[in-house]
């Protein structure tokens, strides 16, 4: 039995629930099911019946001529820089921005691709005039400035498509492609209401991820104009990404698209409520959109809160001063409820 009674903890783990990332995400059955019945063909000869449709699925949905099936949202947005930009070029992106925080600056490393960062605003987005000043003259003294990179969501934070627009146009005018890391799109636009294409429509390249909340166990899709598609599958061999029978993780995609999308409304109700209810503790300040809350307790609280929470069978930390809570599809609202209790008997210092 757990401490407050709730759903039985993970006899391995003692966890009742895990608020770290909604990357902790497990296949469903039903995903498990379509995986074990997935047609399957070698994906490098080009024969494999699952993977093509949902890269076809997604290039639709997308409104995009052509999509590739990576194995990670990291290798996806890889390839599509290097697709855009050769040896020397430079991208810009957010200062808070996956691609440039936390893929090990693997555009630099492999690409030969310096990255410049721009301060990402409190909504997540970039100011036009800070895009504008980050892109370089034609000179030969300077990296050829090729690529804007942008990302939404951002924290979990929604950039307004109005925000994102202005800031395309900058780069347009100056000659930049535009690709956009929207390992979180689905959930940006659920937030919106709005559809994929039109979400997607200002961007050359867009990544997205199915194994964030969609709950796949791995996979992401790149999608873009067939006249880049072909570099970004040349890209993705070269990086050892290219895949035999991945239809295998194909079907937990294309599963998660007709079945769990419709799910991520309910992740983003449940943030709602756990930041409605951690303000009500005056545990810290808390801020939240789509599916993260964010909460920071005074520093000398920190570490206790994580110990607390650890007690009663809640995953929570990495990171600090704010501590990232992410709901997803494996977090129920009993599982909840044991979170926001516990989180209520946090003792003050
Ligand atoms: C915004 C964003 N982009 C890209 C990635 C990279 O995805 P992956 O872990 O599949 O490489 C992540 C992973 O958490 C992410 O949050």
């Amino acid at each position: 039995m757990s401490l407050y009674g709730y759903a039985a903890a993970d006899a391995a783990t003692n966890c009742i629930c895990d608020l770290r990332s909604d990357t902790l995400t497990k296949p469903s059955a039903g995903m498990r099911e379509a995986m074990m019945a997935a047609p399957l063909g070698d994906d490098v000869y080009g024969e494999d019946p699952t993977v093509t449709l949902l890269e076809q699925e997604l290039a639709a949905r997308l409104g995009k001529d052509a999509a590739v099936f990576f194995p990670t949202g990291t290798q996806s947005n890889l390839a599509a820089v290097m697709a855009h930009c050769g040896r020397g070029d430079e991208m810009i992106a957010g200062d808070r921005y996956h691609l440039y925080c936390d893929e090990a600056a693997g555009v630099s490393v492999l690409a030969g691709v310096s990255m410049v960062p721009v301060a990402s605003s409190e909504d997540g987005g970039l100011d036009p005039s800070r895009i504008a000043a980050a892109i370089k003259m034609d000179d030969p003294h300077y990296a050829r400035s090729r690529l804007l990179s942008l990302e939404n969501t951002v924290g979990g934070r929604v950039v307004p498509l109005e925000r994102i627009e202005a800031g395309v146009r900058v780069a347009r005018e100056a000659g930049l492609a535009v690709h956009l890391d929207g390992a979180r799109l689905f959930n940006a636009i659920t937030a919106l209401g709005c559809d994929a294409a039109t979400f997607a429509a200002p961007f050359d390249t867009v990544s997205v991820c199915l194994s964030k909340g969609l709950g796949a166990p791995a996979g992401s899709v790149l999608v873009g104009p067939d006249a880049l598609m072909g570099q970004v599958r040349r890209n993705r061999k070269i990086l050892g990404g290219a895949m035999r029978q991945s239809g295998i993780l194909a079907a937990a995609g294309l599963y998660a698209l007709e079945h769990h999308l419709q799910d991520l409304a309910d992740d983003h109700r449940r943030a709602a409520r756990l930041a409605q209810a951690l303000g009500e503790t005056g545990i810290g300040e808390v801020s939240s959109q789509t599916n993260m809350v964010f909460l920071t307790p005074p520093e000398e609280a920190h570490d206790r809160l994580i110990s607390h929470m650890a007690q009663a069978g809640i995953k929570i930390g990495g990171q600090s001063p704010a501590i990232r809570l992410v709901l997803h599809r494996d977090v129920d609202d009993s599982a909840l409820d044991a979170a926001i209790d516990a989180f209520r008997s946090f003792p003050p210092g």
